[in-house]
């Protein structure tokens, strides 16, 4: 697959239904999202669109080759006090299950930063968690600069037995302006 059949851009409002069925799709696969797949609501999607356009960064990789569907999508935001102001936080990133290990969450993860470096020298941070079983992840986004800052011990409980620790990440912006 050509990685550049498909077009990245900045998100819209329209983008809803499209990144709603994206998610639906990537939460049936156990190990990836947080959420499972009823708990991916349009509520939700809505909640995090909004804080992204208002105060954040969101892309959407769109397939124009197949009715300009969103096969990808990386948002995060500013939280609300005004002392994380440097800081984007709350980052997932979601590749159609059908279009995963072709190299379009890198080159979307790419865009972001890329993005971040050039123009919004008011961020410092950028902060994601990943669960540990997902090495594959964990592996791109230090790839992509991102550095390990702990490893936060039974946070995720994936049934009534088993929990697993979720690793808190970093990526530092080289342009950030005091
Ligand atoms: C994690 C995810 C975003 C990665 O996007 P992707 O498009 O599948 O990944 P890419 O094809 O760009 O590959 C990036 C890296 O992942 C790794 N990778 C990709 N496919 C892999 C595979 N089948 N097995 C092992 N590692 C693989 C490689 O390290 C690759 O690095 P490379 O570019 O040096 O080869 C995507 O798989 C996804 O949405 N997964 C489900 C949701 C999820 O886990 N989100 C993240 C929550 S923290």
């Amino acid at each position: 697959m050509n990685t550049n059949e498909y077009l990245i851009r900045r998100s819209k409002i329209e983008d809803l239904d499209g990144i709603f069925d994206l998610y639906k799709t990537v939460s049936k696969t156990i190990g990836g999202l947080a959420r499972a797949e009823n708990e991916i609501t349009m509520d939700y999607i809505r909640d995090f669109t909004e804080k992204s356009l208002e105060r954040g960064v969101q892309f959407v990789m769109v397939d124009e080759l197949n009715d300009n569907r969103i096969v990808a999508e990386i948002h995060c935001y500013k939280l609300a006090p005004v002392v994380f102001g440097h800081i984007l936080g709350e980052l997932t990133i979601s590749v159609d299950s059908l279009y995963q290990g072709k190299g379009l969450g890198r080159k979307l993860f790419q865009a972001l930063l890329d993005f971040v470096s050039a123009h919004r020298n008011d961020i410092l941070r950028v902060e994601l968690i990943a669960r540990e079983s997902n090495s594959r992840a964990i592996s791109l986004y230090e790839s992509l600069g991102f550095v390990k800052e702990g490893r936060m011990l039974h946070r995720i409980r994936s049934n009534a037995e088993f929990f697993e620790a979720d690793i808190p990440m970093a990526w530092f912006n080289p342009n950030f302006n005091k």
